[in-house]
């Protein structure tokens, strides 16, 4: 198997002082593959020389995870500190003690006893029973509220005086809910998980996230083009086939994925692809330590952008919501 030499990959420093990678893999198997697929990906990722993984209770296969993990650390192939990982509470365990009741559920599957990043996976307390109808509302869910985030939030900041985490972010944030929540915050978030690529670029966000010190890490930085039938929507962009990114993917002679990889690192977020597959990993953490994009491209995609959001997260809408927009504040 190819190796990417870890030293290579651009490195980011978090307001905490925290040093992570400028790019890793994501592991939410998009309904497509299984926890052991999605498990046998991170183990070869590791082998391949990436040191940040993006995990979730919800996506499900925390445990399968925390196998190949413990494998990697008792064969020697890599040693838990050099691993950055993340994880998210999910929107069900935003009660009063549930935060630490997750956490702990998460590094007792990661098989870890401290987790790198832990953040807040939604800002609502509402979810989705799995199956239930593309268009069906969830009678108990709530719109934002400070005081429901601000309860969610200080359990998050006790788990960093615990020691159970290095540090905590947030995730599919506005700028008008960081506008609120951010003058309250004890412990800041250190990063702000959100879709980020060249078709939604987010550039108002990504210049807050700058100035108050937050570093964006990118979600479905490919335009997620397998996700789930529920984020898709009649008319939405696909992103791999924006005329400006298959053009400079021309002139690089690859595919227009790795130019997503890039622009994300050049631009200064942290893009977290997925992919099962080694070839696909693997040449997404090769392409960001060589043939870099020039100044023009990097101009050129930026002016791009489509401004068209692919993970709406619509299944969250409260009764009497609007539409999907109304979960992202009207921004986009
Ligand atoms: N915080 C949140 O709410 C949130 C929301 C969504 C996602 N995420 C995180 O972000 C991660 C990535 O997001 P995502 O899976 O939605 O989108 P993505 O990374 O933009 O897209 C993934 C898909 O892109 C294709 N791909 C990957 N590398 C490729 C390559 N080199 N060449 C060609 N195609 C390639 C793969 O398709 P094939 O499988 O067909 O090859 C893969 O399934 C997730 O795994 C998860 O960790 C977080």
């Amino acid at each position: 198997m190819e190796r990417v030499e870890p030293a290579l990959v651009p490195q980011r420093k978090l307001s905490n002082g925290m040093v992570i990678p400028g790019i890793g893999m994501g592991t939410f198997g998009n309904d497509r593959f299984s926890p052991e697929q999605t498990a046998e990906a991170v183990y070869g990722a590791i082998k391949a020389g990436y040191r940040l993984f993006d995990c979730a209770a919800a996506y499900g296969n925390e445990k399968d995870i925390g196998k190949v993990f413990g494998q990697a650390f008792s064969k020697g192939i890599v040693q838990r500190e050099e691993l950055t990982i993340m994880s998210k509470v999910w929107n069900d365990m935003h009660g009063k003690g549930d935060v630490l009741v997750a956490c702990a559920t998460s590094l007792r599957e990661l098989g870890l006893d401290y987790l790198d990043i832990y953040m807040v996976h939604w800002p609502f307390p509402n979810y989705h029973a799995p199956g239930a109808h593309l268009d069906g509302r969830n009678p108990d869910a709530v719109p934002f509220s400070v005081e429901e985030y601000m309860r969610t939030w200080r359990q998050m900041e006790r788990l960093v005086d615990m020691g159970l985490v290095r540090s905590i972010g947030m995730s599919n944030m506005t700028i008008t809910k960081l506008e609120q929540i951010l003058p309250l915050c004890r412990i800041r978030p250190t990063v702000l998980e959100v879709e980020m690529n060249p078709t939604f670029q987010q550039p108002k966000l990504f210049e807050y996230c700058k100035a108050h010190d937050i570093l964006p890490i990118a979600f479905s930085p490919m335009g997620s083009p397998c996700r789930p039938e529920r984020d898709t929507e009649e008319g939405d962009v696909v992103t791999f086939e924006l005329p400006e990114l298959m053009e400079i993917a021309k002139a690089h002679h690859c595919h227009p994925a790795l130019i997503c990889m890039k622009w994300a690192v050049q631009r200064g977020h942290v893009p977290i692809p997925f992919s099962i597959y080694e070839n696909e990993y693997i040449g997404n953490l090769k392409t960001v330590t060589e043939d870099f994009l020039t100044d023009e491209e990097m101009e050129v995609l930026r002016r791009a952008d489509k401004n068209t959001r692919l993970i709406k997260g619509k299944v969250f809408l409260w009764e009497g919501a609007k539409d999907w927009r109304d979960i992202w504040d009207r921004e986009d």
